[in-house]
């Protein structure tokens, strides 16, 4: 019989490439989330649900040997519109997500993120102390440290993944989306939120993939992963690698400030997981062009 994994967030962008990676590698996996998955196999089912719905998580997690934990608000302007929504679905729905699985004695791998670091020193390292600067990074980094007081509590196997940017196809959200979607309706004249000066670690999917499924196989329980590029790059730069994409020339304005909460620099320190034979392989030139391919088609 298959192993039977849970994806929370199964739905979503990392959530999609996720689950069908995890059928290629012959698990059956129980996607939980609140929207429509557009994965149609048979080794996924899919059950509609909230985090904060402990019975039906308890109900859906039977027979789950590990979850994969994605389920979450993800948008830092909206933390701010609404910092209670975002503590309840982030912070409480993990909170959750952990307990079942220590009843159901699963493995969980948690999808941290960068921001839990604030403005950090950089290239950041999973030691570095966790400062968040928005209510997302608060909310998220309560669920890291919930997986560390699970994990030294009480056993539970947990690994969180802090990821960078991730970004590609199917992402429809993000700096390079916002942009081609931007040039579409008008390749003459371009405005970049905040500066352009925002130089930030972006890792393409498939190596933020493939990072998950390295972390599953060979992590430590109750370790931190970075995954990111190791490389930063500005958005003036993703703006030009997109101009010469689509072989446009556009008037470029800066609204001058960037969203409240936004972490303006990042770059990863991967030696950990590049420790356990991860390593990223997508240049950012590469990854904006399976954007490209991606946006054309829809
Ligand atoms: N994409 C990135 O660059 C990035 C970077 C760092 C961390 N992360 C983390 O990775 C995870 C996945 O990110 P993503 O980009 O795929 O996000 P996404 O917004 O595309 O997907 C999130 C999914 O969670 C679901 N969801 C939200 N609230 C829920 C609830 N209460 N119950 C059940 N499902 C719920 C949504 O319906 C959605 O399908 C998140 O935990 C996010 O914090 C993402």
């Amino acid at each position: 019989m298959l192993s039977k994994i849970m994806v929370t967030g199964c739905s979503g962008f990392i959530g999609t490439h996720l689950v069908k990676r995890l059928i290629d590698n012959g698990f059956q996996v129980t996607g939980y989330d609140l929207n429509a998955s557009l994965i149609r196999d048979r080794n996924f089912s899919l059950v509609r649900g909230d985090i904060l719905d402990i019975e039906k998580l308890r109900d859906s997690m039977k027979g789950c040997k590990s979850v994969f934990h994605l389920a979450a608000q993800t948008k830092v302007p909206e933390s701010t519109k609404d910092p209670l929504a975002d503590f309840k679905t982030n912070s409480e729905g993990t909170f959750n997500v952990l307990s079942i699985a220590q009843e159901h004695n699963a493995k969980v791998i948690y999808a941290s993120t960068s921001t839990v670091y604030g403005a950090a020193e950089m290239p950041t390292k999973e030691s570095h102390q966790l400062r968040p600067v928005s209510f997302y990074g608060t909310s998220k980094a309560a669920g890291d440290m919930y997986c560390s007081a699970f994990n030294s509590t009480f056993d539970l196997d947990t690994i969180v993944l802090r990821i960078f940017n991730a970004y590609g196809p199917g992402n429809g959200k993000g700096v390079m989306y916002d942009l081609f979607k931007k040039l579409e309706l008008d390749p003459t004249h371009l405005e970049i939120i905040g500066t352009g000066l925002q130089k930030k670690d972006y890792v393409y999917i498939d190596d933020a993939v493939e990072a998950f499924m390295t972390a599953y196989e060979k992590g430590a329980s109750g370790e931190a992963y970075n995954v990111g590029s190791g490389v930063s790059t500005t958005v003036n730069d993703i703006a030009g690698i997109i101009f010469d994409t689509l072989n446009v020339c556009p008037k470029t304005t800066y609204t001058g400030e960037s969203w409240m909460g936004d972490v303006e620099s990042s770059l990863a320190d991967l030696s950990k997981l590049k420790k356990l034979g991860w390593h990223p392989k997508v240049s950012i030139k590469e990854g904006i062009e399976k954007v490209y391919e991606w946006i054309q088609l829809i």
